[in-house]
């Protein structure tokens, strides 16, 4: 199994977000709220989705969620978003967590995987089916 901890980013991959954690996300000791890192994790997983929909999506399912190692007010934590899966009106996303600390030393922790599931909805919020893909488009 991979070990979490690097001195890199993983490289050739676009970031979603990249956002630092401050003194109100995190309890008296410093570390940061699990509910903190989900709502960024939400956020982070619905752009692409979002992107794939054409149009507004809402989070249907939180499929699975790891918080491998604690994050400290301080890191610059970046999000990666794959989507895995597709369906009629569902796209399902991997979201990992990159936390940088000790910047000096170059120190980078994978702290979170995740798995969600979003829904493309219609303005009366149900599902909505996906637009087909422009295959020449997407081929760029
Ligand atoms: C999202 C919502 C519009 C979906 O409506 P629905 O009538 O439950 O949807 P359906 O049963 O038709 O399922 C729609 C899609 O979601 C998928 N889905 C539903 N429940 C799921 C689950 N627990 N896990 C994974 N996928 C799920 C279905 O498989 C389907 O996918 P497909 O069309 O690609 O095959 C509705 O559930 C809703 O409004 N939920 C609240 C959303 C919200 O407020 N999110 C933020 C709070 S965290």
């Amino acid at each position: 199994m991979p070990s979490d901890h690097h001195t890199e980013l993983p490289a050739g991959k676009m970031p979603e977000l990249r956002i630092m954690p401050m003194p109100a996300d995190a309890n008296m000791h410093g570390d940061v709220f699990g509910g903190w890192i989900m709502a960024q994790v939400d956020i982070a997983g619905s752009l692409p989705a979002a992107r794939r929909a054409n149009g507004r999506v809402a989070t249907v399912a939180v499929n699975s969620f790891l918080f491998k190692h604690p994050v400290f007010v301080g890191d610059v934590l970046t999000f990666y978003v794959d989507i895995i899966k597709v369906g009629k009106t569902s796209i399902t996303v991997s979201v990992e967590v990159y936390a940088e600390r000790n910047r000096l030393q170059a120190e980078i922790v994978k702290v979170t995987e995740a798995i969600l599931t979003y829904v493309a909805t219609d303005e009366k919020r149900k599902p909505r089916l996906l637009p087909a893909l422009d295959v020449a488009s997407s081929s760029n």
